[in-house]
């Protein structure tokens, strides 16, 4: 049970996939929580100016992988590598996922951006000229500078989500993670947002690691994918590893990929097709439940 590339070879050790060097590499990671194995052999990197999506099903273990990224869980098993992302000034950021803020808290989206100063800097406060100007650039960066003097909660989920990436990309880190940016926003608004990923990734050699559900919205962005299913994780490009052959292993249940008008439909069929896939490091008949990809 590990994850493996998506020709079916051993993943190489984070980076060999990748055109450049990684700024942040997992390595074999697995986690236990709540005596609980949650993912097993996860490997993929993350290089500059790439758009990497974390794509599964709703439990499957996102979030957790993107807090053994930051540091925020420590992995049971494996490791992350961070000297890369550790050269930069502002290391890592983190959008976690969603929660609608308060239309009532007394916070100006502005007032939320100069906060990511502050991590940074503490005990030497930037001079209130300096401060001002890397804020409105952050806000400019990201579109939101029409809306810098509204209150955060009165903002809609697309206009909060571009001042909460502005208020990741302020200390201008190396690597940003973000936990299902475009959950609640609707097709136009996830159009949008996605393609400010890549134009941040690509623009400020930002390393951009996003979650999501759906491939879809990220298609013209995403660079690489990992896909988590069943506690296991495919790493490869969209093309590789968004195909029948290579979902129907992870699930260990037939999965079919149609594209369609420049959509990607991942459709499991019914349980009679289940397929045995061999698994070296699983004993036989210790599967869990079948997964539904969506
Ligand atoms: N601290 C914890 N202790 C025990 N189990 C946990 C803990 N945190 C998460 N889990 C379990 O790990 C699994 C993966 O959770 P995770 O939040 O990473 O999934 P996810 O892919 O982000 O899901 P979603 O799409 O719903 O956000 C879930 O079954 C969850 O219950
Ligand atoms: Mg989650």
């Amino acid at each position: 049970m590990r994850s493996e590339a998506a020709g079916g070879r051993a993943a190489g050790s984070g980076g060999a996939a990748l055109g450049r060097p990684p700024v942040l590499s997992v390595e074999d990671v697995g986690v236990v929580l709540g005596g609980r194995l949650i993912v097993e052999g996860v490997r993929f990197g993350l290089a500059p100016g790439e758009v990497t999506g974390l794509i599964g099903p709703n439990g499957a273990g996102k979030t957790t992988v993107l807090r053994v990224v930051l540091g925020l869980v420590r992995p049971t098993s494996g490791l992350v590598r961070r000297e890369g992302a550790a050269r930069r000034p502002g290391g890592l950021a983190y959008v976690p996922q969603q929660h609608l803020v308060d239309a009532e808290l007394p916070l100006r989206a502005r007032d939320l951006v100069g906060l990511g100063l502050d991590g940074h800097r503490l005990g030497i406060p930037l001079p209130t000229r300096r401060r001002r100007e890397l804020v409105d650039e952050a806000l400019e960066r990201v579109g939101a500078a029409g809306f810098a003097d509204d209150r955060i909660g009165r903002l809609s989920g697309g206009q909060q989500q571009r001042v909460l990436l502005a208020h990741a990309l302020v200390a201008r880190p190396a690597v940003v993670v973000l936990d299902e940016p475009l959950a609640n926003l609707d097709v136009r608004s996830e159009q949008e947002v996605a393609e400010l990923l890549g134009r941040v990734a690509a623009e400020h050699e930002v390393a951009v690691l996003v979650s999501a559900h759906d491939v879809n919205p990220l298609l013209p962005v995403m660079s690489r994918v990992v896909y988590l299913a069943e506690g296991r994780a495919v790493w490869g490009t969209t093309e590789e590893v968004v195909r029948s052959e290579v979902l129907t292993r992870l699930y260990r249940h037939h999965v079919d990929v149609l594209r369609v008008h420049g959509r990607i439909l991942v459709v499991p069929a019914g349980p009679a097709t289940r397929v045995d896939v061999p698994d070296p490091d699983r004993p036989p008949g210790s599967d869990g439940g079948v997964e539904q990809v969506r």
